[in-house]
């Protein structure tokens, strides 16, 4: 079966990235990574690591995202938890069989990763990301 190895990241959607760094970097003292515009995902990212993981900061940079609409009916905040795992094929065969709700029902492949989305009406609420790092 298919298995969780760690926490990737924990997204937090925000609307403005130099904002969002007076806490997250000035306050909390999280070092930035870098800062990337991510046009896959419509989005810059500031990427915030703490130990071996990491907090991501996402401004959506158009509005037909989840995250952009989750940023326009909520303001922001946090958006979603990401797992890595050790086969993202194997562990959604394994949610579906068990009844869960996925957004992607295959990974989606992109280089370095495979990715897809856990249902947050099956998760009480919360949208998981599952990542299987590519070596
Ligand atoms: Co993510």
């Amino acid at each position: 079966m298919a298995k969780l190895t760690k926490i990737n990241h924990i997204a937090v959607v925000v609307p403005d990235i130099d904002e969002a760094l007076k806490f997250w970097r000035d306050a909390l003292g999280i070092a930035v990574d870098h800062v990337e515009d991510v046009p896959s995902q419509k989005s810059t990212v500031a990427f915030l690591p703490v130990a071996d993981t990491e907090v991501e900061l996402v401004k959506p940079t158009a509005p037909d995202t989840g995250a952009a609409k989750f940023l326009a009916e909520r303001g922001g905040g946090m958006h979603h938890l990401c797992f890595e795992v050790d086969d993202v094929a194997g562990m959604l065969a394994d949610l579906k069989a068990k009844g869960i709700r996925l957004i992607n029902e295959e990974p989606i492949e992109l280089p370095g990763r495979k990715m897809a989305f856990i249902h947050p009406k099956s998760t009480g609420g919360v949208l998981i990301e599952l990542y299987e790092i590519i070596k």
